[in-house]
């Protein structure tokens, strides 16, 4: 089990009193993972005959699945996890969670800070989803344009939130640096500003990723696994699918 050095009260207070983070902790460091289990996957056979002509019902089905599994296999605790990948104007790429809020007609909807991180990247006006769904051995891949919802959209979303979120969105000022105590300190002054309603936050939202390639992996013994990538040239045309070599 790794350990941490517990600081005393005074060296706590004193480090709190520190805008600029300190890490002084020491960590027993673990060692001997075992890594290389080599793991079976057992997916439902995926086969072209199955595939319907657009992804987004085959998504839908298999999220539909991620949630209710069949074949005794057990529920996906949050299938809504996804990661986002994005690329800087530099060309470096980074990639965090988000969770996916919305599949409407054209793309997967997430919310956040439209000062963060990934907002400055996401106006390369390209980004990368992954959901890894370990239960059902099933993997799917998004590539997609990226746009932002409208500001009612957006709105009528973080009306939704529970309060506490809604206060963090305003306290958060995301990807920056702040200092020990500084996030308690926001969130109780945007508390006490809001005491009713919370409004939204100019500088949150939501982002749609209107995808133009999106993969369907089903893990299958001995890493024969099923891929089928649909691609379409742009947003607007249709798409095609084609079997990839696992
Ligand atoms: C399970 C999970 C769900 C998350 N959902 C969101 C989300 O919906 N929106 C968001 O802005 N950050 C979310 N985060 C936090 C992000 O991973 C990330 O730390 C944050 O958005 C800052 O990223 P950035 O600095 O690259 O912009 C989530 C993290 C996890 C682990």
């Amino acid at each position: 089990m790794p350990h941490q050095t517990i600081l005393s009260p005074v060296a706590r207070s004193a480090a709190a009193a520190s805008a600029a983070a300190e890490a002084t902790a020491t960590i027993a460091t673990p060692t001997g993972f075992r890594l290389t289990a080599h793991n079976q996957y057992n997916a439902t056979r995926l086969d072209a005959a199955h595939l319907p002509r657009d992804p987004f019902p085959l998504f839908r089905l298999w999220l539909h699945e991620a949630l209710r599994p069949t074949h005794g296999q057990t529920a996906v605790r949050e299938p809504e996890a996804m990661t986002l990948s994005t690329v800087s104007s530099s060309g470096i790429p980074s990639s965090r969670v988000v969770l996916l809020k919305e599949i409407d007609d054209h793309g997967f909807l997430f919310f956040t800070n439209y000062e963060s991180r990934k907002a400055s990247e996401l106006e390369t006006g390209h980004a990368a989803l992954s959901f890894y769904w370990r239960e059902v051995s099933r993997q799917i891949r998004v590539v997609g344009i990226v746009e932002k919802v409208s500001p009612e959209e957006s709105q009528a979303y973080f009306a939704t939130r529970p309060r506490g979120s809604q206060i963090g969105a305003w306290a958060s000022p995301q990807s920056r640096k702040v200092g020990e105590g500084e996030m308690e300190r926001r969130v109780k002054e945007v508390g006490d500003k809001f005491a009713d309603e919370v409004p939204c936050p100019p500088h949150w939202g939501g982002y749609r990723v209107v995808p133009v390639e999106i993969e369907f992996w089903a893990g299958r013994p001995s890493r024969i696994h099923d891929r089928f990538v649909y691609t379409r040239p742009d947003a607007s045309s249709p798409w095609t699918v084609e079997r990839r070599a696992p």
